[in-house]
């Protein structure tokens, strides 16, 4: 389904630059970004992410399902509409974090991911999409910086977060077109530079 407005997302690791790049990026873009997030971006979306990421006992399944249930309202309430007025939508997280976080890490069939994303999502995908690509101790370690960011996830062994980073390393490899893969350990300026200057690229490519 062909969309007017640009729909930009950013992936990686915790810790690996998502929300200081989407606010490097958004002070170029201008003031007419929308930005929003996943899980969330609406009110019920919102809610849906408050049990998801307070919740001790929970399966990967009940994780997937909640999670491409705050998707579905999400696409349909706030990014399409957005689209469609031809605003740039900047989502911090978004279909391929479900592959990498439910199917890498959690082992779910990564049919069954797909799936439910295209029913979560009616079949949008995004136009550009970032991953910012970090060792995970690295991730980890910036965040421990910051003690208000610690949450459920990111107590997890570190193996779990090797297995999302591989995750979204075969997202990249799988779809070179739409995925940028940024190598994150760079400084923030880099870091930006890099990605600004692929937006350009795929801005004249379009
Ligand atoms: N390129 C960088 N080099 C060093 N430190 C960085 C870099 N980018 C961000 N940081 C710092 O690392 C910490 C995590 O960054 P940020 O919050 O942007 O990551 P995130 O990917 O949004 O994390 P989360 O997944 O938890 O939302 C922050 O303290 C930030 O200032
Ligand atoms: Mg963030």
């Amino acid at each position: 389904m062909a969309h007017r407005g640009i729909f930009i997302t950013f992936e990686g690791v915790e810790g690996a630059g998502k929300t200081t790049q989407i606010q490097r990026l958004a002070a170029v873009l201008g003031p007419d970004v929308v930005f929003t997030r996943e899980p969330g971006g609406t009110p019920v979306s919102e809610r849906i992410r408050d049990i998801f990421l307070t919740s001790d006992r929970i399966t990967t399944m009940t994780e997937l399902l909640l999670i491409a249930a705050a998707r579905a309202q999400h696409v349909d309430e706030r990014i399409r509409p957005a689209l469609a007025a031809n605003q740039i939508v900047i989502c911090d997280r978004f279909t391929d974090a479900t592959v990498a976080y439910q199917g890498y890490r959690g082992g779910i069939d990564l049919e069954i991911i797909h799936q439910l994303n295209d029913v979560a999502t009616g079949g949008l995908i995004p136009d550009i999409t970032f991953i910012l690509d970090l060792p995970p101790e690295i991730g980890l370690q910036r965040q421990q910086q910051d003690e208000t960011h610690r949450d459920r996830l990111d107590k997890e062994p570190l193996e779990f977060h090797r297995r999302v980073r591989e995750g979204y390393l075969a997202v990249a490899k799988a779809e070179p077109h739409r995925v940028k893969l940024i190598d994150a350990t760079q400084s923030p300026d880099a870091v930006h530079a890099e990605l600004f200057a692929k937006y350009q690229a795929y801005l004249s490519s379009k």
